[in-house]
């Protein structure tokens, strides 16, 4: 699927609008992990939520299979939507408290009243082993489930439907380490197994380092740095990029040294009143003139790695150069 100059705006009152996601254009290869990082009120949820069809967007095209499903009659679009699921960091969200497991992960089956209804009850069996909920979970309420049980339920919930994109919206965010790699493991083995394309959405980049074809880095509505991800770990060339990396508590790409760590400061800006120029520049400690009079292009600095920096060429931000020598 691709996005083609996608931007997403919110009316927020007094005639005011709030650019959400500001002409992103990207895309997903079939069957790939695409990673999407950034802070808190970058706009990776709303892009998330244009991909799966669940927000229109203001501007610009979303195209799955060279189709822009916004372009269908409302009841198509419907039946098209189920094509993309999305996944949440908080599981209670999509699961009803006064539903018992089996019958929130076959509700989307009979709302399709797709086969007879044993069909439906099999196949939700089915997938509910698939995740790893054996046949004792089936009439069990999600209070009675742990996290890490009901994120499993929402995954058979949502391949149900047998859908062929899905968006991870911090989907392990809110698990123990060591849960959040039993759910990515379990990811990637049913993504092989459907022949899934997963939209990963994370603040962390530790989650999507290592199970990403692709990372795109998001910052206030835009996209500044995209890159094959194992390429963007070593050889991120945008500043933002750089304080992202250096801020993860446990994985520093190798060759950087704590003492190389960046420190992200001051506030994101509000989306209402973004800087002009580089958006990135009133946090940017390599910022000049020219980032505060034009906004910096996307540009392709290396095979697949695109960066939007006026001055990625000049800094070529080395891990192991020590502040200020460069
Ligand atoms: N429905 C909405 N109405 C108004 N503002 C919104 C709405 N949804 C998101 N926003 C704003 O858009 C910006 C991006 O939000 P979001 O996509 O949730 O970012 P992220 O997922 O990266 O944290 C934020 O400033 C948020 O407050
Ligand atoms: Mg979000």
């Amino acid at each position: 699927m691709s996005t083609r100059n996608v931007s997403v705006r919110f009316p927020v009152g007094r005639g005011r609008v709030l650019t959400a996601v500001d002409d992103v254009s990207i895309e997903i290869r079939r069957g790939e992990t695409f990673g999407l990082i950034g802070e808190s009120g970058s706009g990776k949820s709303t892009i998330g939520r244009a991909i799966v069809c669940l927000e229109r967007p203001s501007e610009g095209t979303i195209l799955h299979d060279g189709r822009d499903p916004h372009a269908l009659r409302a009841s198509e679009l419907r039946r098209h939507r189920r094509q993309y699921q999305i996944i949440f960091q908080d599981p209670n969200a999509a699961l009803d408290p006064r539903m018992t497991i089996l019958k929130s992960i076959r509700e989307p089956l009979d709302v399709a009243g797709e086969g007879s209804r044993a069909d439906r009850d099999q196949r939700a069996r089915d997938l509910m082993n698939r995740v790893g909920l054996g046949e004792g979970f089936a009439d069990l309420y999600p209070h009675q489930l742990s996290g890490g049980q009901k994120q499993r339920a929402c995954i058979a919930r949502a391949l149900t439907v047998r859908p062929s994109l899905i968006v991870c919206d911090e989907a392990v965010a809110a698990l123990d380490v060591s849960i959040q790699a039993d759910i990515l493991n379990l990811l990637a083995e049913l993504q092989q197994e459907f022949g899934l394309t997963y939209l990963f959405i994370t603040h962390n980049i530790g989650v999507v380092e290592h199970i990403s074809d692709t990372i795109a880095v998001m910052y206030l509505g835009q996209i500044i740095e995209i890159a094959p991800a194992d390429r963007l770990a070593e050889h991120f060339l945008h500043p933002y990029t750089q304080a992202l990396l250096s801020a993860e508590p446990v994985a520093l790409p190798s060759g950087m040294r704590p003492d190389h760590r960046i420190v992200l400061e001051g506030e994101l800006p509000s989306p209402m009143d973004p800087p002009s120029g580089c958006r990135f520049r009133t946090r940017c400690r390599f910022a000049t003139g020219i980032c505060a009079a034009e906004a910096p292009k996307l540009r392709e600095l290396a095979p697949g790695h695109r960066t939007a920096c006026h001055h990625a060429e000049t800094f070529r931000l080395d891990p192991n150069l020590k502040e200020g020598s460069q």
